[in-house]
């Protein structure tokens, strides 16, 4: 698949929308407080950086990090459920590892049962350090109010 990793550099309100729309969608299945659009535009306001694959102009996925002297997290990435397994995340989670203003361990939360996401970043070399007991709160579907606990993870540069 013919693709392009693009970096967000302007506030652009089509775009933030596309991205709200693959993150819902992508994460629909746990049951967590869907993402809108005024939580990635503060990601965004807040100088986290926000790059989206697009293929043939449609986006696909994207992946939002913050990079600073002292610690490095990636705070999302999603994949539109109908383009998972194509590498897409890959090719995402890539681009942010060697991205040349990066420098210092790289680190992650992630739900425990979320397996295809911890497959995904075993895959490339992630190891869980930390767990945080009842990170994340399940607000829809039939497990409503629960908790989740997360696993921190870390990418040694
Ligand atoms: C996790 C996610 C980002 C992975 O993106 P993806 O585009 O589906 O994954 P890719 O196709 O790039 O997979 C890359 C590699 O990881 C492996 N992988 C992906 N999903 C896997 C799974 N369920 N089990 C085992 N390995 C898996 C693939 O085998 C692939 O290896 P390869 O390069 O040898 O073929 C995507 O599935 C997603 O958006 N999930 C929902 C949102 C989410 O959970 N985000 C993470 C929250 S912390």
């Amino acid at each position: 698949m013919k693709y392009k990793i693009n970096f967000l550099k302007e506030n652009n309100k089509d775009i933030l929308i596309k991205l709200v729309e693959v993150h819902q969608n992508a994460f629909k299945k746990f049951g967590f407080r869907s993402w809108n659009y005024k939580d990635i535009l503060d990601l965004f306001n807040n100088g986290s950086y926000i790059f989206y694959y697009t293929s043939n102009n449609k986006i696909l996925g994207f992946i939002i990090a913050n990079f600073s002297l002292d610690f490095n997290e990636i705070i999302t990435i999603a994949v539109d459920n109908i383009y998972q397994n194509r590498n897409v995340g890959k090719a995402l989670l890539m681009y942010v590892v060697n991205y040349p203003t990066l420098s210092g361990n790289l680190y992650l939360e992630v739900a425990v049962n979320n397996y295809q996401a911890l497959n995904f970043y075993r895959k490339f070399s992630f190891k869980t350090i930390s767990e945080r007991k009842n990170y994340y709160l399940i607000c829809c579907g039939k497990n409503k109010g629960k908790r989740v606990d997360a696993l921190v993870m870390k990418y040694v540069l």
